[in-house]
């Protein structure tokens, strides 16, 4: 088995993101361990999207206190902040909203957490439980970063949209 690692055309992004989804479904397949899935899927991610310096996930968490916030889950890329608020940087503020954020300038994103310096634009999709309404229903966030500015459009919200629909759904999450 290859493990999808296909190369993938991004000059027709549709087609690119029904192939690497359709290869994602074959990744995760008869496995429902989500360390094992979110750290094959950054791995898939990181190797088929051109023009990444980060892929990863941020996960649902209590803090110390007792507060729902992130943690840094399995990814590709430099180290990175640990912990995120609700609410903070893109990650947390897609968390608290529930909603993809595509920010093509990360300079121009008020709160912004910069891990890498290197990174110019950013996209953060909520991994949404199916069937869970509401705060139980979040189980964390996928985070891309890029070197280059505006580096996600449309077509990679709604393509990494199904990605993040694909991993939720094939995850027991803690
Ligand atoms: N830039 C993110 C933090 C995570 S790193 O990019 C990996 C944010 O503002 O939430």
């Amino acid at each position: 088995m290859s493990f999808g690692l296909s190369h993938y055309d991004f000059s027709d992004k549709a087609r690119a993101y029904a192939d690497l989804a359709r290869d994602l479904e074959g990744l995760l397949e008869g496995e429902r361990h989500w360390i094992a899935n979110t750290a094959n899927a950054a791995a898939l991610l990181y190797a088929a999207l051109p023009d990444l310096n980060w892929a990863g996930f941020y996960l649902v968490t209590t803090s110390a206190a007792g507060v729902p916030e992130l943690v840094v889950g399995p990814f590709q890329g430099k180290p990175a902040c640990v912990r995120i608020g609700m609410g903070r940087g893109v990650c947390g503020a897609a968390a608290a909203r529930r909603e993809t954020i595509v920010v093509p300038d990360v300079m121009a994103f008020a709160g912004h957490i910069a891990c890498d310096s290197a990174s110019r634009s950013e996209i953060v999709v909520p991994l949404l439980r199916p069937g869970l309404a509401g705060a139980a229903g979040l189980a964390g966030v996928l985070d891309l970063d890029s070197p280059r500015p505006a580096r996600f459009d449309e077509a990679d919200r709604a393509g990494l949209e199904r990605v993040a629909a694909i991993i939720a759904a094939a995850c027991d999450w803690p």
